[in-house]
């Protein structure tokens, strides 16, 4: 049910979700490193071009981890999260095509979709209106409150609230709006063309995505590498054909002798020098290195691995690409049956035992892979 109201100056609709009048909600809040709380804050509110949303499901990534251990500062007192799936319940002035009630995925990546960024394609770089910002288009959980909450504010809603097909679960969707996109971004940054031979170096939650896009954009042979048994059995069940342990294999030769030379295409999904190196040292000569872990200090390119400057050789880099229409596409092959992340949601927690939830998925227990939380 909805009712509509109108604002004390009058000059603008919105239309709220009867049930949810409480003014205030619970949220995991970023305090400081090592500290994160749930609290009481203020319910958000959807000014022009925004919408809320009540939050059905969402779930913890890496990134948050890297948050509350103080390794990517945000400030105090900021909600974090930002995978969200729920149901719509307030559109600010201006937000047509959308109900009251629809459910909807929204992306990690909120995009403006009328910045120089947007314009030119690059939606992650977004500039929220103006220019370009590096990282600009991810803001839930970094600039402004994120998804671990009861409510959420969407920022640009009109560009950014993907409808969910009606036979869609949440579970089925959920892990679209980051590790998908992201994962699945890697293989396309890379041109995976049909018969190429991939591996994808590191396979948590983004290199098994990885895998799973490297299949999907028709590779012949997807090589998977991680060093966690639970991991690699995942990675066969995504589409790794072959899965080398680390730690056992001198995994450079083995992918050069699988391929008869080397990948068409290295896909990183972990953000080390070793395994960045790796990667550069298993292509063929033109090959592509796809680049989506995240680095700290120096990142060193050494002249052996890398032809000395003069192999036609590739390093792409991609932040994981958001919006609704990246989001419907991602929905449609949910939907018809050529990608199901299902199995990598291994625990579910309630929203009141969200610290549980993080102490279990930050220290890799249990086989955690993906936590489903709801609030
Ligand atoms: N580009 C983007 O938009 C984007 C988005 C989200 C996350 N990320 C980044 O992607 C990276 C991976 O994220 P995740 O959540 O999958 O990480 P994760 O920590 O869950 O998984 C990392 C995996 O790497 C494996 N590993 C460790 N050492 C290895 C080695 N030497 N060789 C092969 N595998 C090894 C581990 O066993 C583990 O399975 C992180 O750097 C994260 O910050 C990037
Ligand atoms: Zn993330
Ligand atoms: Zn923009």
């Amino acid at each position: 049910m909805s009712t509509f109201a109108i604002d004390s100056a009058g000059s603008r609709v919105l239309r709220t979700e009867a049930s949810a009048d409480s003014a205030t909600m619970r949220a995991a809040v970023f305090v400081a490193p090592g500290r994160l709380e749930l609290r009481d804050v203020p319910r958000p509110t959807a000014g022009p071009g925004e919408a809320v949303v009540r939050v059905t499901l969402t779930t913890i990534c890496g990134t948050d981890v890297h948050i509350l251990k103080g390794e990517y500062p945000i400030r105090s007192g900021l909600v974090i999260g930002h995978e969200p799936v729920g149901v719509i319940a307030e559109l600010g002035a201006g937000v047509t095509g959308y109900a009251i009630g629809d459910r909807v995925l929204v992306g990690a990546i909120t995009p403006c979709g009328q910045c120089l960024a947007c314009l030119s394609g690059h939606l992650s770089q977004c500039g929220h209106g103006e220019g370009y910002e590096a990282l600009g288009g991810w803001r839930f959980g970094n600039t402004i409150d994120g998804a671990q909450a009861e409510f959420l504010r969407v920022p640009n809603a009109q560009a950014n609230l993907a409808k969910i097909p009606d036979e869609l679960r949440d579970e089925q969707v959920v892990l679209l709006a980051d590790i998908a996109s992201t994962g699945i971004s890697g293989a396309e940054s890379g041109r995976v063309r049909p018969g190429d031979a991939v591996v994808v170096f590191a396979q948590g939650p983004i290199g098994l995505c990885a895998t799973a896009g490297a299949r999907l954009m028709g590779a012949a042979l997807v090589i998977g590498v991680d060093g966690d048994d639970t991991r690699l059995a995942m990675a066969k069940r995504m589409g790794a054909d072959v899965v080398l342990d680390h730690r056992t294999t001198d995994v450079v030769s083995e992918v050069r002798r699988l391929t008869g030379g080397g990948s068409d295409v290295a896909i990183e999904a972990l953000g080390t020098q070793e395994t960045f190196e790796s990667a550069l040292r298993s292509l063929r000569p033109g090959g592509v290195l796809s680049s989506l872990g995240v680095y700290s200090g120096k990142l060193a390119v050494p002249y052996d691995a890398f032809g000395a400057g003069i192999a036609d050789v590739e390093i792409v880099t991609t932040l994981c690409p958001g919006g609704k229409e990246r989001m419907r596409r991602l929905m449609a092959l949910v939907q018809h049956g050529r990608l199901d992340l299902t199995p990598l949601l291994t625990h579910r927690f309630p929203l009141d035992r969200i610290l549980d939830a993080y102490e279990l998925f930050a220290n890799r227990r249990d086989g955690v892979l993906k936590v489903a939380i709801t609030p």
